[in-house]
């Protein structure tokens, strides 16, 4: 059984993640991280000059790789739930949690880092707006879903495991 983590990008995935590992023992393992170390280059890199359907593909790939063992705690990037195969695959290998925030917290925690391509627009706002409600449908379909825009990675990871009874 696996942990994975989704959920939009600065809901607070990967720290989320090392805590949880921590509590748990169990190893962290971050997919855009390993998407990077695959290609050699950065997600902007990959992005711009391969595109997002090719991002999508080593995405996919990786996620199938890390799904063949347990007891890890995953990570995953906001775009995972795109793909219905995807969304499956983390179900029948672990528990999918989806962390979310709202829109203000997002866009403060995502502020000026220039490492995601979807964000570097003249309104971030208004792109997160439109995404997330894209996006809706396929976060709901978590195992469970928590909120973490007032309380800190470390009760997040808590609560996870509480509700889990893990
Ligand atoms: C993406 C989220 C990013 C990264 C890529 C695309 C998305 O990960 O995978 O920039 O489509 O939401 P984080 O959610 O970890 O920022």
């Amino acid at each position: 059984m696996n942990i994975y983590l989704t959920g939009f990008m600065g809901t607070g995935k990967s720290v989320v993640a090392r805590q949880l590992a921590q509590l748990k023992q169990w190893p962290p393992l971050d997919l855009d991280q390993l998407i990077e170390q695959r290609e050699g280059k950065l997600i902007v890199e990959i992005f711009k000059e391969k595109g997002e359907p090719y991002f999508r593909k080593i995405e996919k790939q990786i996620l199938k790789e890390v799904a063949q063992q347990k007891n890890q705690i995953i990570s995953c990037g906001g775009g995972i739930v795109l793909d219905p195969e995807n969304i499956a695959l983390m179900k029948k290998t672990g528990i999918m949690v989806c962390l979310t925030a709202r829109i203000p917290v997002i866009l403060e925690r995502t502020r000026g880092l220039g490492h995601r391509p979807l964000l570097l627009v003249d309104n971030p706002e208004e792109k997160i707006r439109q995404l997330l409600q894209q996006r809706q449908p396929f976060y709901a379909q978590a195992d469970l879903s928590i909120d973490t825009s007032d309380i800190t990675p470390y009760e997040v990871a808590c609560q996870i495991l509480r509700k889990l009874n893990l």
